[in-house]
C-alpha cells in the first residue's frame, strides 16, 4: 500500500463551472445503456415547434373526432444517431435551422438508483425533453453534455424530445462564419447511465508537474454520501491506494509512481486503472508520461521532441458527413500514421472521444481546440461564459488521456481590446483547471520585412508554445527565395508551424499548367517543397502541420471546376487518393527528427 498525501482542497475552487453540471467523465468505463440508432424526426425550419401552442415536445395525438395536431413524430422519416442529419435527406443539405428529434425507452425504477442521459455532441444548440417535461438546453456544438432524468422517468415506457438547431450565430463559437461544414445535428453517441445515489462524476490520475516520481490527481464524487473510501487500483503497475473524500465527495491524492512505463509514440502503453468509491466504480485506462517547454524545446519524458503533424478535420471524405465513430478515427489517424505522424492537430473544435482515445492507443499525440475562430465576438458579454464553459466541458471530458499534449484556445483571431483580454482570461481560467498541459492558440498575424518574417502577437508571452498559420506560395506571395527568409521571434518558445498548404484537384486534367487557378498537383506539390526549404531553415521550429490531410467540404469553397463545394488543400483526396504533395511531406517526415528524438 503505497503512502497517501492527501492535499487541501483548495483545488476544487478552479474546477467549479459556470451554470449547469458538466457531464461525469469516461462514459465508456460505465454501465450505460445505449440510445444510438433510429430517432424519429421532425423537420422545423421556422422552428415552430417551440412555443406553446403547437408544443412539438409535447407530442400530442388526436383523441376526439375534432382534434388534430399538424405534427408527428410517428408518421414522419427517421435519423440515425449518432450522425449529422444534412448528409442523411437531401432536403437537409444545407439546413441551418431546428430538427425534433424523438426516441422512447423502456425503464424499471429501482430505489436509490439515478438515471442520467449523455449526449457525445449535439451541433450546436440542443433543448431536451423527458416525457414532455424540459429538463434543459446546451449550446456548442462539439462537447458532451448530460441531464439528470432521475425525478422525471416513470416505470416503463419513457419518450426522450430533442430540439436540435445548427443555425449559426453572430454570438456563437464558432460565430457566423467558418471554413468547414456546418453538419447539425445529434451528431455522437447517446447514452443512458443509470448510478447509485452518489456516483464518481469526476477524476484526474497523471504524474505529478516536474515531478515524475509521483502520481498526482484528484477524485469528485456526486451525491449526498460525499466521505467516502476511495481506492485506486492500477493492478499491473503493482499499485493499490486508497483515501477518504471530505464531506463535499472530494479528495486529492499522491503516490510514487514506482515502476510504471512511461507512454511516449513509440511505446503507447496504458495501465487498466479501477476507481471505486463505496458506491460505485470505473473502468479506465491511463497512459504516464510528463511534458514540458524548455526554451524552445518539447520535452515529453525530460527527451526533446519535433512534433511530425496533420491537421484534420472530423469528417469522412468519401462519406461527405461528420466522422463519430472509432472506425472512422481509424480511418483518418491510420491516413496520419501512414504519413509519418507522431503528432495530430484536431482542428478547429474538440473531436470526439473515439478520435482521442484511439490515438492514445496508436500513440499520437494530440492538439486539441476550442472553436474560439477568426472573426469571434469577443465584444459580446455573454461570450466569456460560453468560452470558459466550452474550455471546461472540452478539459472535463479529456483531461485523462495523456496523449493531449495541447489545449489550443483559438484559431487566426485578430489582436485587438477584447481579445486580448478575452484570451489572456481564458488562458488563465485554462491554468487553473488543467496546470499539467501546454496551452496555445494559432495566430496568423506575422510581419513580413525584407528577408524576415517577425512573430510578435502579445498574446504569445502568455502561451507555452508559439502557432502560427502560414500560406506563403498560396494566398501570400514569397517575399524572398523560401531558403532566404529569416523567422524572427523574441518569446524564446518552440515553434509550431500549425497551417501551410495550397489547393490541387487530384489527377486534374488542367494540372499539367502548373499554375494555382489550374488547381494544379504540380503546384501544390512545389509549393511544399519550397515550404520545407524554409521551415528547415527555422532554429526554433519543433513541429510542422501540413494543412491538411483530406480535402474537406465547405460552403465557401465555390470555384465550379475545381472545388464544388470542397476546400482542396488536402494531401489526399475525398476519395482516399494521394497527391503529389503527400509524397513530399512523407519524405520530409521520414527524415525530420531532433537530435534525439
Ligand atoms: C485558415 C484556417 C483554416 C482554413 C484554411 C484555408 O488558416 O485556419 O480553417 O480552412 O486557412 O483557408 O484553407
Amino acid at each position: 500500500m503505497k503512502s497517501i498525501i492527501v492535499c487541501s482542497c483548495f483545488f476544487f475552487l478552479a474546477l467549479s463551472s459556470p451554470g449547469q453540471q458538466l457531464a461525469m467523465t469516461n462514459i465508456y468505463g460505465r454501465h450505460i445503456t445505449s440510445l444510438n440508432g433510429k430517432w424519429k424526426s421532425i423537420i422545423d425550419p421556422f422552428d415552430a415547434g417551440s412555443g406553446d401552442w403547437r408544443a412539438y415536445y409535447k407530442d400530442r395525438k388526436a383523441t376526439t373526432k375534432n382534434d388534430f395536431y399538424e405534427y408527428s413524430f410517428d408518421d414522419g422519416a427517421t435519423l440515425n444517431v449518432p450522425g449529422d442529419f444534412n448528409s442523411q435527406r437531401p432536403e437537409l443539405t444545407y439546413f441551418e435551422s431546428s430538427v425534433w428529434y424523438k426516441k422512447t425507452f423502456t425503464y424499471k425504477k429501482k430505489p436509490g438508483k439515478r438515471l442520467f442521459i449523455h449526449f457525445g455532441a449535439v451541433n450546436y444548440r440542443a433543448t431536451i425533453y423527458i416525457n414532455g417535461n424540459k429538463l434543459g438546453e446546451h449550446e456548442g456544438g462539439f462537447t458532451a453534455f448530460q441531464f439528470e432524468l432521475s425525478d422525471w422517468v416513470k416505470e416503463g415506457t419513457n419518450s426522450i424530445i430533442v430540439k436540435v438547431n445548427s443555425a449559426r450565430l453572430k454570438n456563437g463559437i464558432p460565430g457566423l462564419g467558418f471554413d468547414w461544414f456546418n453538419y447539425g445535428g445529434i451528431t455522437r453517441d447517446v447514452n443512458l447511465v443509470e448510478t447509485n445515489e452518489t456516483y464518481i462524476e469526476d477524476y484526474s490520475i497523471q504524474l505529478l508537474k516536474n515531478n515524475p516520481g509521483t502520481v498526482s490527481g484528484y477524485v469528485k464524487l456526486n451525491g449526498s454520501k460525499g466521505a467516502q473510501k476511495i481506492i485506486i487500483s492500477i493492478p499491473s503497475g503493482n499499485v493499490s491506494t486508497s483515501f477518504v473524500t471530505n464531506e463535499n465527495g472530494e479528495g486529492v491524492f499522491q503516490f510514487p509512481s514506482g515502476g510504471l512505463d512511461r507512454w511516449s509514440s513509440e511505446h503507447p502503453i496504458t495501465y487498466p486503472v479501477r476507481i471505486y468509491c463505496e458506491t460505485d466504480s470505473i473502468k479506465e485506462s491511463i497512459g504516464f508520461r510528463t511534458i514540458e517547454v524548455k526554451g524552445t524545446d518539447i520535452l515529453l519524458n525530460g527527451k526533446k521532441m519535433f512534433l511530425r503533424g496533420v491537421n484534420i478535420h472530423e469528417e469522412l471524405p468519401q462519406r461527405k458527413s461528420r466522422a463519430y465513430s472509432e472506425a472512422d478515427a481509424r480511418q483518418l489517424l491510420g491516413w496520419a500514421k501512414e504519413l509519418g505522424c507522431n503528432f495530430v492537430r484536431l482542428v478547429h473544435y474538440p473531436h470526439n472521444e473515439h478520435m482521442i482515445r484511439l490515438a492514445e492507443k496508436m500513440g499520437i499525440l494530440v492538439w486539441e481546440e476550442l472553436p474560439l475562430y477568426q472573426g469571434i465576438e469577443f465584444a459580446d458579454t455573454s461570450l466569456p461564459l460560453k468560452m470558459e464553459r466550452m474550455m471546461q466541458e472540452m478539459i472535463r471530458r479529456d483531461r485523462n488521456r495523456c496523449n493531449i499534449i495541447i489545449w489550443s484556445l483559438s484559431n487566426e483571431t485578430w489582436p485587438s481590446k477584447e481579445r486580448n483580454e478575452s484570451l489572456a482570461g481564458l488562458i488563465h481560467k485554462t491554468r487553473l483547471t488543467d496546470s499539467t498541459r501546454l496551452i496555445a492558440s494559432a495566430f496568423a498575424n506575422v510581419r513580413a520585412s525584407n528577408d524576415s518574417i517577425y512573430i510578435e502577437d502579445k498574446l504569445n508571452a502568455l502561451l507555452d508554445v508559439i502557432a502560427i498559420n502560414e500560406y506563403y506560395g498560396w494566398y501570400a506571395h514569397w517575399p524572398k527565395a523560401p531558403g532566404q527568409l529569416t523567422w524572427v521571434s523574441t518569446f524564446n518558445k518552440p515553434l509550431i508551424m500549425t497551417e501551410f498548404g495550397g489547393e490541387a484537384l487530384y489527377n486534374n486534367p488542367d494540372g499539367k499548367n502548373n499554375r494555382a487557378s489550374s488547381w494544379s498537383e504540380i503546384y501544390q506539390e512545389q509549393l511544399y517543397k519550397d515550404q520545407f526549404k524554409m521551415l528547415t531553415s527555422i532554429p526554433f521550429l519543433r513541429g510542422t502541420c501540413p494543412w491538411i490531410l483530406a480535402d474537406f467540404r465547405s460552403p465557401v469553397r465555390n470555384q465550379p471546376k475545381y472545388q464544388q463545394g470542397w476546400n482542396r488543400k488536402g494531401l489526399i483526396s475525398d476519395k482516399g487518393d494521394k497527391k503529389k504533395a503527400w509524397f513530399v511531406v512523407k519524405r520530409y517526415y521520414n527524415k525530420v527528427r531532433l537530435s534525439n528524438d
